[in-house]
């Protein structure tokens, strides 16, 4: 899988590409992360991107011209174009599937400031949010949609944890334990200790449901 963030703040990106499983998916070749700096693509002097609002009005709006050509210049035939607003489809598990099964090339553009000039929607596929707030710039969207892609590739992680994960069921994962088998009075169930692989999958399954009944019971619906 091949992701292309196009940013104002590629030292954002790096920072957390550069640790953990990510880094070591980038080295195994798993996985493709290049990140485009949009002030590369100013036709302006001194790296202008943004420019005050037609109509007046607080903040500064990100260009059209640096935001297009700076997509133009990755994009190929298969690539799947998102900008990151808060006014998007929200990112879900489920959304993360499908975009997997749809491309190998994402590429996802970070606003800031006051965002993106409209017209820049007329040269992607959709807008992408990660909740229903909002933050400074689109990095960390961005950087959680390539995190959450990725664990779907193959090698990246491995299976076991993936077909477990919360969600991929539609249910929450079950709770984990691990040493000492004690802490201060509280127990890990004894079942765990039992080795009977059996009894703990049927023991697993439950408590899958049972926390998904407790702290998300709008997922059973
Ligand atoms: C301060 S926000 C702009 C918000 C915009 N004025 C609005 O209210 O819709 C700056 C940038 O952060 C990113 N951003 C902020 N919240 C986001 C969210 N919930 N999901 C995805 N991107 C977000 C977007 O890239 C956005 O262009």
């Amino acid at each position: 899988m091949r992701f292309d963030i196009l940013t104002l703040f590629p030292d954002i990106i790096k920072s957390y590409i550069n640790e953990s499983i990510i880094k070591r998916a980038i080295n195994n070749k798993k996985i493709e992360v290049n990140i485009i700096n949009i002030r590369d693509y100013t036709l302006l002097k001194n790296g202008q991107v943004d420019d005050t609002p037609y109509g007046g009005g607080r903040g500064m709006v990100l260009m059209c011209e640096p935001v297009v050509r700076a997509i133009e210049a990755v994009k190929d035939a298969e690539a799947l174009v998102y900008l990151l607003t808060p006014q998007g489809k929200t990112f879900k598990q489920e959304m993360a599937s499908k975009i997997v099964n749809k491309t190998k090339h994402l590429i996802l553009v970070c606003g800031h400031y006051e965002g993106f000039d409209e017209r820049i929607l007329n040269f992607v596929d959709g807008e992408i949010s990660v909740g229903d707030f909002v933050l400074t710039g689109g990095e960390l969207p961005a950087l959680m949609i390539m995190d959450v892609i990725s664990r779907f590739i193959p090698g990246v992680i491995n299976d076991d944890s993936f077909n477990n994960d919360s969600f991929s069921d539609g249910l929450l994962d079950f709770p984990e334990y691990t040493k000492p088998r004690e802490f201060r009075g509280y127990k890990v169930p004894d079942i765990l200790l039992s080795g009977d692989h059996e009894k703990i999958a049927e023991y697993r399954q439950a408590e899958k449901l049972r926390v998904t009944k407790e702290k998300r019971p709008d997922l059973l619906k």
